[in-house]
């Protein structure tokens, strides 16, 4: 463990851990509350290379550290958690030359952009001293929360299929955050998978093992007439390694109305389905509770199956965004580093979420071939394993 003020492990520590906040001008912004609210942290510096938008956040929040470069923050801050908020391309890069340095990260979505970096993210975790996380935000959702812990009860019996959809328009924000027109549209595939396949991938607790990947065709062009060359909707097929089927569906441009939270799960003995809107809210079907297979809301469930902080989450998670969920993000982050606990998003589950994104754009330029997902445990193809 790196030598700071603090004490590391198994409960004990003393002091705050300095948390540095990479892009925090966009993104990495979101995660000031949930620093700055959690007793255990302290947020000591803020990196990014849009100046006039690092003095402006970290004026508000009153941090007066600041660093145009990512790698000096690194030398000079003396940080013991950093958080990467900058754009997907630069994930794997900023992680690494944290882990190498021993300095705890927690990284936006998705954790990779290639197999290649993500081989490199895994090395760099197994060598380092400090932890990684995943910030998958989609899986601190109150409703996924809950269903999530009424799968892991066994109510929903075996559990063989299920979906997630992720539609967010955003042919705007392309030209204003314009690695999004190269790393999201500019690739065909299921380029942006991990707020839909994360929760899903936690209910069913099995990971990936191949993906289809197919398209709807290219219907919308960009303000310079360029076609897009991700299609519309990409529809990503996963065979789970228990043979268990699970469908994401990915757009980012179709012209509609977004809906990025829509999940299914059906088991044997149960089924879920998230609302679609206008008055529709997230329901279940459980042979336990209901012989007349009719549906109940889901919330009639959350007195029994939610935590304490869940059923009454705190002014200050509240106010931290998504009903609370990107507070306790950080709040199982920092316990874990603290505690020497699993992470609960740790480099392999992220893998997970994000590896069959990769391979599905291998696949879409194959006709569509099924392509055997690399476990990065051991960076085989495939396997019959239960995670
Ligand atoms: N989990 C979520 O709900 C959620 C929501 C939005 C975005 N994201 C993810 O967050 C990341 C950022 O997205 P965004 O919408 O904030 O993008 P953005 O372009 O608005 O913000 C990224 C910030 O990083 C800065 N930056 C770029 N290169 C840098 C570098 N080398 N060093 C320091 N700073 C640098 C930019 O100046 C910008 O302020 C993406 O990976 C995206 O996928 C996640």
């Amino acid at each position: 463990m790196k030598a700071t003020g603090i004490i590391y492990g198994r409960g004990m520590h003393m002091g705050t851990l300095k948390v540095g906040i990479v892009g925090s001008a966009g993104r990495g912004g979101g995660f000031f509350g949930p620093f700055i609210h959690n007793p255990l942290t302290e947020i000591s510096a803020l990196c990014d290379i849009n100046v006039e938008g690092l003095k402006k956040t970290a004026e508000a929040a009153g941090v007066s550290s600041i660093y145009s470069d990512y790698e000096e923050m690194l030398e000079k801050a003396e940080l013991d958690i950093v958080v990467i908020g900058t754009p997907m391309h630069l994930h794997v890069t900023q992680s690494v030359m944290a882990l190498q340095r021993n300095i705890h990260v927690i990284s936006e979505v998705p954790a990779a952009v290639s197999i290649k970096e993500a081989k490199q993210l895994e090395e760099a975790c197994r060598k380092s001293n400090a932890r990684y996380m995943l910030s998958e935000n989609y899986c601190y959702m109150r409703p996924n929360v809950l269903v999530k812990a009424i799968a892991k009860a066994g109510l929903f019996g075996e559990m063989y299929f299920g979906e997630g959809e992720y539609i967010h328009e955003l042919k705007e924000l392309n030209e204003v955050t314009k690695w999004r027109r190269h790393w999201q549209t500019g690739i065909n595939g299921c380029t942006y998978p991990t707020h839909s396949l994360g929760p899903v991938y936690q209910w069913m607790g099995e990971r990936v093992v191949s993906v289809s990947c197919v398209g709807s065709g290219h219907h919308y062009t960009d303000q310079h007439g360029d076609i897009y060359e991700n299609e519309d909707s990409t529809l990503m097929l996963c065979r789970m390694a228990k043979s268990g089927l699970v469908k994401i569906r990915l757009d980012m441009l179709s012209n509609r109305p977004h809906n990025m939270t829509y999940y299914a799960l059906q088991g044997t003995e149960g089924c879920y389905e998230s609302d679609r809107g206008l008055g529709d809210e997230p329901k279940i079907w459980l042979k336990s509770r209901s012989k007349e297979m009719k549906w109940m809301p889901l919330k009639e469930l959350e007195e029994e199956f939610l935590e304490e902080r869940w059923l009454h989450p705190s002014k200050e998670a509240l106010e931290s965004g998504h009903g609370g969920g990107d507070y306790m993000v950080i709040e199982d982050f920092v316990d874990a580093v603290l505690n020497d606990k699993p992470m609960p998003i740790g480099i392999h589950e992220a893998l997970d979420m994000t590896l069959p994104g990769l391979i599905s754009q291998e696949s879409i330029k194959n006709g569509s071939a099924w392509m055997d997902v690399p476990n990065s445990r051991d960076w085989q193809s495939c396997g019959g394993e239960r995670q």
